[in-house]
């Protein structure tokens, strides 16, 4: 725990916070879209709610293989359909993620980069903490050290 009482990386406010209203909306958002998930081989449904700069919502669930490795996360799912829907310029204001198992849950690592991909400095990050709180991050909190492709 931090000296704010705050586990690490988690941030209780954020000057580029969304209102509580529109945290609660993503974070709806985000339950709703869950309840499409297909996870039949951990029982553990995910959604992910994306407001994107401009104020679109695009939203994707976690969709898992018999192979288990080819599974596709909630968030990975909703930023992929957001860059095809809208194309290669969108940019992530925040992202909600959300289970239907009442569990606590941060975004896995591989979901933190492909976040930070599309993301900017504020962009903030909502999930599932415990006793049914919703933690609050920015991306940057939550993955300081991204992979970057400089040799391009
Ligand atoms: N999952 C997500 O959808 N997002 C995450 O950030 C972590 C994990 C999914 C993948 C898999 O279908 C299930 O949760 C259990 O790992």
């Amino acid at each position: 725990m931090s000296p704010n009482g705050n586990p690490p990386n988690q941030k209780s406010t954020s000057s580029k916070s969304l209102s509580p209203a529109q945290a609660a909306d993503l974070q709806e958002r985000a339950i709703e879209v869950a309840h499409h998930a297909y996870a039949p081989y951990s029982n553990f449904r995910v959604g992910a709610a994306v407001l994107l700069s401009d104020g679109t919502f695009v939203t994707g669930c976690n969709v898992e293989n018999a192979s288990y490795r080819l599974t596709v996360c909630a968030e990975q799912a909703a930023i992929a359909t957001a860059v095809s829907l809208y194309g290669p310029t969108i940019r992530i204001r925040a992202i909600a993620v959300a289970n239907l198992n009442d569990t606590a849950s941060q975004p896995c690592g591989a979901c933190r980069q492909t976040i930070h991909e599309f993301s900017t400095p504020d962009t903030i990050v909502y999930f599932p903490a415990e006793k049914g709180a919703i933690a609050e991050s920015t991306i940057a909190a939550l993955l300081p050290a991204a992979f970057l492709l400089t040799n391009s």
